[in-house]
This record gives structure tokens, C-alpha cells and sequence, in this order.
């Protein structure tokens, strides 16, 4: 009897998937090998602040937007013929999602901005010296961390803390929900506080310690490792293949820089993020902190590492002055007022600090101000010194970074990056070229990105990001001479640094 002819299937279309849990809402999108992104969408859900200073979410929330979006994805991607080979995930980074033995969600997640920890921040600092914890983690204990939210569950919800089995950060409860896996990765992992960054492995001296078990936390995987197949009853839900590989992915960050082409492979290029906060990213090869944790210091997700550099108030604080001061006002107008005034903003300087600050300050504590006011200012005068102030505050991170990784150019995203004058402004006040890219890729495209080795369409990570980086646009540098040298007088004025 002759054996039927069985020949291996090849596969028409192939794309690959990303998911970025945002805190606003989640993004799915599908890329095809080319890096195009042939199909996307998104879902929101609510941010719960039930304290003030408290900001929470509930993991059910993200699991049931992600997965209808991921059904819509499907049902886009099976009319147009196209196969998912592999899912990568990605998120906000810090977020604690508390699972008890069953698997079930203990309480809503704190998220990366809640500021209920400061003891707890206290607590980690009196049993391991702050030097040592920057040395063995990249960072020192931060309020927004994953580390003091454990720690403030165990003093705050003992009876929660009784119940705790397993603690994720939100993006791998995503991977959890879908695969039944506990797993994380170290661009994320890096985020929580406990993970020792040259060992890429959890510090077990940090967390005895603190009399953490490291049954809390899950093993630790490459950001391109399959950590597991679609569940049979996710993939029904959904519409996608039973056959869907789920890729470990990396924080929001640091996919973010794998869409940019970030890496230590690419010396010097980094990238600066205009969104609600500023952030600073460079690559690094080594493991090097700033001694003063006053920037971070992440894993990245191509497996080497980066510094990243959070301003609180960027694009934020123009959104802010436009609801509260200037509401009838478009974006566009004001921000064309703002390059009428000459750098400095003819003596008006704003200290940016809205929400406190992280870096280089690191003071949750901070207030914004404008100084140098008198009757001759009118509002174009404090866009522009609102402007200015943003970037100062980039520069100031900047300089504490400058050291560690040199950066030559800049790549430019996020929503504030639109505007010439303020890219212009950014280029000035770091003398560095700076790069627009216009559609650039975010933390979703970069997760889909880092599943591409996994679906067999790119030999490794490195490849991915030569053969797909996106192109820019560069910038024309503005005078911040002026713009600077108040803001180092105002800084001065500051009770206490
Ligand atoms: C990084 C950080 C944020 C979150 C939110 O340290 O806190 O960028 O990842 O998306």
C-alpha cells in the first residue's frame, strides 16, 4: 500500500504578533516579515485610584481587552489570509499583579506611578545599604518599583500577603493567562528591584534580606524565548492558531528600543520619548549604574543593557497647562506662540516638576514653578518657558548619563516630538543631532518584533533589529544657551535637592 504524499505546510503570509498593556489601554498589532504593520487595534480600560497617590488596575481588565483584541486581530488577519506564527508580550513596567495558589487575583495591581510605598522604600533601604542595592540591582529602592509594593502588601494586607503564591509583573500575567507559565524576562525584571543585573538572575541576598522567598518571583528567560504554546481554550476564544507561539517580550521601554533598533551593537544611538513623561534611553554592554541610582538601569531586551532616564513631566506638563489654563486653544497654536519668544523666554523660567521627579532628582516630593514673571510677559512667554523647562530637565538627566554611555544621535518619538521647535530645543540644550521618526515603532511593534526568531522568520534578535530599523529625520538645533544658565539659577533656589 503507498503512504499518502505528506509534505511540511509552508506557511502563507506569515506575521507575528505584539501586545503592549498600556495603563491607558492595550495595543495588539500584527507585523508581517517586512516589519509592516498589516493589522492593529485597542482597547482601554479604567485606572482606579482609590487613594490619593494610589493608582491601580485590575489584571482582569487586561486580560479581557487583550483577548478581545486579540480576537479582533484574528478575525482581520484570517480575511486578509495571513498565519500568526508567534506572540510576543510587552507592558508598563514596575506593576504588581498578586496571584494566590489557584492562580487567582488577589487584589487590583498597584501600578508604575503609585507612590503608596515610601516606607516600604525606607524599609529596603535600612536592610541593604543603598550603594549596595545599586550596585547589585541598577537602581535604588523606588517608590514605583515592584520590590516596595510586595513589601507594602506583607505590612499593609497581611492577611493578602498570607495568601500570596506567585507576584507578576503585567505583562507575563498576560503570558500567564495565555500559557498557564510563570515567567519573566530581565528587561522587566530589572524593574522590580530584586534582579541582579549582571547575573540576570534574583539577588538572594537582596531577598533574604528582606525575608523574601524566591518562590514569589518567576524564572527568568530570554526576551525571545518561547516560555510556551497558546492554552487550547485561549486560542478558541480568540481565533488564533492552536499552534501560537507566546514569546517572553520585553518591558514597555526597552520593545519600544528593539522597534527603534536600539542596542549596544549600535553604539552612541539612543532615543528620547516627548510623552506624558521624558525618557532618556542609551544602551550600554556593561552593567554600569550611575553610583547615585539617579537614572536607571535596565537589562535590555536584545540581552545587553541600558540606562533610561525619566523626566515626570514632559509632554504632560503642555497637556496640563492646555486643560487647565488655555482649553479653547489648540496644541498646534500654542506652540507656535511659543516660537515667537527668544531662548529664555525673555526671563521666565519653569521648573517642571508637576508630579515630583525621578530623574535626576529623584524627589517625589517636587513642586513646579514659574519665577521671573512681570507685566510684560504675556502666555506665549510661559509656553515657551514650559517648553524649556521640560528639556532642561532632559539635560539634567542627560549630563548624569553622558558619563556612563556617550551618546552621538538621538531618535525622537512620542506625542511631543511633533514639534519642531521642541525637538529643536531637545537637540540645543544636549548638543546632540537628533533624528525624528515619524512613525515610529512603539512597545507593541517592538514585542512583535522580538517574536520574529521565535516564528523562524529572522535568525536572532541582532538581525531583526539591522534588517527592520526605521529610517529619520534630522532635527534643527535651537539656541537653550540662555534657557539653561536660569534654569541652573532656579534649581539653586530649591529648598532641598
Ligand atoms: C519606566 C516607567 C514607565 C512605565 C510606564 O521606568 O516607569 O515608562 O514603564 O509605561
Amino acid at each position: 500500500m503507498s503512504q499518502p504524499q505528506t509534505t511540511q505546510p509552508v506557511t502563507s503570509r506569515p506575521v507575528t504578533l505584539g501586545i503592549d498593556i498600556g495603563t491607558s489601554g492595550v495595543k495588539a498589532v500584527a507585523l508581517d516579515a517586512g516589519g509592516n504593520v498589516v493589522a492593529s487595534t485597542t482597547r482601554t480600560y479604567p485606572l482606579l485610584t482609590p487613594q490619593p497617590g494610589w493608582t491601580e488596575q485590575r489584571p482582569q481588565d487586561w486580560a479581557s481587552a487583550t483577548l478581545d483584541a486579540l480576537k479582533e486581530l484574528a478575525g482581520t488577519l484570517k480575511v486578509d489570509g495571513r498565519t500568526p506564527l508567534a506572540l510576543g508580550l510587552s507592558g508598563q513596567m514596575h506593576g504588581a499583579v498578586f496571584l494566590d495558589e489557584s492562580g487567582e487575583v488577589i487584589r487590583p495591581a498597584p501600578l508604575w506611578n503609585d507612590q503608596r510605598t515610601g516606607a516600604a522604600v525606607d524599609e529596603i533601604e535600612a536592610a541593604i545599604l543603598r550603594e549596595e542595592l545599586i550596585a547589585r540591582t541598577g537602581n535604588r529602592a523606588v517608590t514605583g518599583f515592584q520590590l516596595p509594593k510586595v513589601v507594602w502588601l506583607r505590612q499593609a494586607e497581611p492577611e493578602n500577603f498570607a495568601r500570596l503564591h506567585k507576584v507578576l509583573l503585567p505583562k507575563d500575567y498576560l503570558g500567564y493567562v495565555l500559557t498557564s507559565n510563570f515567567f519573566t524576562e530581565p528587561s522587566d525584571a530589572s524593574g522590580i528591584g530584586a534582579l541582579n543585573l549582571a547575573a540576570k538572575t534574583w539577588d538572594m541576598d537582596v531577598l533574604n534580606a528582606l525575608s523574601l522567598s524566591v518562590d514569589l518571583f518567576p524564572e527568568v528567560v530570554d526576551s525571545w524565548a518561547v516560555v510556551g504554546q497558546i492554552l487550547p481554550e485561549m486560542a478558541a476564544q480568540t481565533g488564533l492558531p492552536a499552534d501560537l507561539k507566546i514569546v517572553a517580550g520585553g518591558g514597555d521601554n526597552a520593545a519600544a528600543g528593539i522597534g527603534l533598533g536600539l542596542g549596544a551593537h549600535r553604539p552612541g544611538v539612543g532615543s528620547v520619548s516627548l510623552g506624558t513623561s521624558g525618557v532618556l534611553f542609551a544602551p550600554l554592554d556593561t552593567p554600569t549604574p550611575d553610583p547615585q541610582g539617579r537614572v536607571h538601569l535596565f537589562a535590555h531586551a536584545d540581552g545587553g543593557y541600558n540606562l533610561l532616564g525619566v523626566t515626570l513631566a514632559c509632554a504632560g506638563a503642555l497637556q496640563w497647562f492646555h486643560d487647565a489654563l488655555a482649553p479653547e486653544t489648540d496644541f498646534a497654536d500654542l506652540l507656535e506662540e511659543a516660537a515667537t519668544v527668544p531662548d529664555g523666554a525673555e526671563g521666565v523660567t519653569f521648573l517642571p516638576y508637576l508630579a515630583g521627579e525621578r530623574s535626576p532628582l529623584m524627589n517625589p516630593d517636587l513642586r513646579g514653578s514659574w519665577s521671573g514673571l512681570s507685566l510684560a510677559h504675556r502666555r506665549p512667554h510661559l509656553v515657551r518657558a514650559l517648553l524649556e523647562g521640560t528639556v532642561c530637565a532632559l539635560s539634567d538627566t542627560y549630563k548624569v548619563m553622558q558619563p556612563i554611555s556617550s551618546l552621538t544621535t538621538l531618535l525622537s518619538t512620542g506625542g511631543g516630538a511633533r514639534s519642531d521647535l521642541w525637538l529643536g530645543l531637545v537637540s540645543g540644550a544636549l548638543e546632540l543631532p537628533v533624528q525624528h521618526i515619524e512613525h515610529a515603532p512603539g512597545a507593541a511593534e517592538g514585542a512583535a518584533l522580538l517574536a520574529m526568531p521565535a516564528a523562524g522568520l529572522f535568525p536572532d534578535i541582532k538581525a531583526v533589529m539591522d534588517t527592520l530599523r526605521p529610517q529619520g529625520e534630522a532635527v534643527v538645533p535651537q539656541p537653550m544657551t540662555q534657557a539653561l544658565k536660569q534654569h541652573a539659577a532656579a534649581l539653586e533656589t530649591l529648598p532641598e535637592l
